[in-house]
């Protein structure tokens, strides 16, 4: 594959773009607008700059990574994509709309993939012109860092689509894991227990937030804490995931913990709006509880 197209310019549309454009493809990266496909760049531009700054790549490896990223401010030009990322905000309705528009510049061999975390693929095939092109492809945060991508194959998807892909995510230097479409795949189906799990913890005062994130990075030698990881990932993210694991199975082991929902009401959604189960707005974080 060598033109890649990203819908959504934000942490994870830009983290994919980031590790594409580090790959040596070329890709477009489209939002909303061009102002904010623009403003994804820049994010870009500021993570490949502190690299530089850290001496992890050289200046000239920046500037060839950023000239490979193009912000496009309409769908028109991915009709020349042989591969279109959709990695818009997780609701089904934005998704939808987005696979119809982009749908019709879908060049005739190329594949749609959503980086969905959990919305079932085969239903969202659906929106798509042809299913049979059309696959989950499931990133981590910060995706230049982490070694995964998931690899979802709708009922309908064409065994060529996933060899396809799976070379695409391959040549990008991560590590594949092929799951079946089932809620939450294979990672998130594991994660998002935990960290609701964590809030329940938190929401009975069996600990505070300070411990509950030190028992697992101290206990399980996780990176971070499961209300860390929640925070970085964002609550309304966690809110949305674990939703459609309880909505789809209907299995209350996934009803929300009602603190987590608390705090998405409250528009406490984490790292992203400065506050979630830490206070970001000092020089390191603190919690809030
Ligand atoms: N581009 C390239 N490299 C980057 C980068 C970027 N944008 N951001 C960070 N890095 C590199 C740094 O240069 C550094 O490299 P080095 O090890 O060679 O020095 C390395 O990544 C680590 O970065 P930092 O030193 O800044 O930070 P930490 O050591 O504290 O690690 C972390 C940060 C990698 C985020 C670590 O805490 C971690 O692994 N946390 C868990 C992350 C996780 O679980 N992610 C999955 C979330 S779930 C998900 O995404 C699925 C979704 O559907 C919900």
């Amino acid at each position: 594959m060598r033109k890649i197209a990203v819908i959504g310019a934000g942490q994870m549309g830009t983290g994919i773009a980031q590790t594409i454009a580090a790959h040596g493809m070329h890709v477009m990266l489209t939002d909303i607008d061009l102002a904010t496909a623009e403003a994804g760049k820049g994010k870009i531009e500021k993570a490949v700059t502190k690299l530089v700054g850290r001496g992890k790549i050289e200046a000239d490896a920046a500037e060839a990574l950023l000239a490979k990223v193009t912000p496009i401010g309409e769908y028109a030009p991915m009709a020349e994509a042989d591969l279109i990322i959709e990695a818009a905000t997780e609701k089904e309705p934005i998704k939808q709309a987005i696979f119809e528009s982009a749908g019709k510049v879908l060049a005739p061999t190329a594949i749609m993939a959503s980086n969905t975390s959990s919305i079932p693929i085969t239903r969202m095939a659906n929106h798509s012109p042809d299913p049979e092109r059309f696959i989950g492809l499931h990133f981590f945060n910060p995706v230049p860092v982490m070694g995964l991508i998931e690899v979802i194959p709708g009922l309908a998807t064409a065994k060529d689509t996933t060899d396809r892909v799976t070379a695409f995510a391959e040549g990008l230097g991560k590590e594949v894991v092929l799951s079946q479409d089932e809620p939450g795949f294979v990672v998130n189906r594991i994660l998002l227990p935990m960290i609701n799990e964590a809030v329940f913890v938190l929401g009975q005062s069996t600990a505070g937030i300070e411990d509950i994130d030190k028992g697992a990075r101290l206990g399980l030698n996780h990176p971070m804490g499961p209300l860390q990881l929640a925070d970085f990932v964002g609550l309304d993210t966690c809110l949305d995931i674990i939703n459609v694991l309880y909505r789809t199975t209907r299995d209350t082991k996934y009803r929300p913990a009602p603190l987590l929902v608390k705090y998405v009401e409250a528009g406490w959604l984490g790292r992203k709006t400065g506050r979630g189960f830490y206070d970001y707005s000092g020089d390191a974080p603190t919690p809030t509880r």
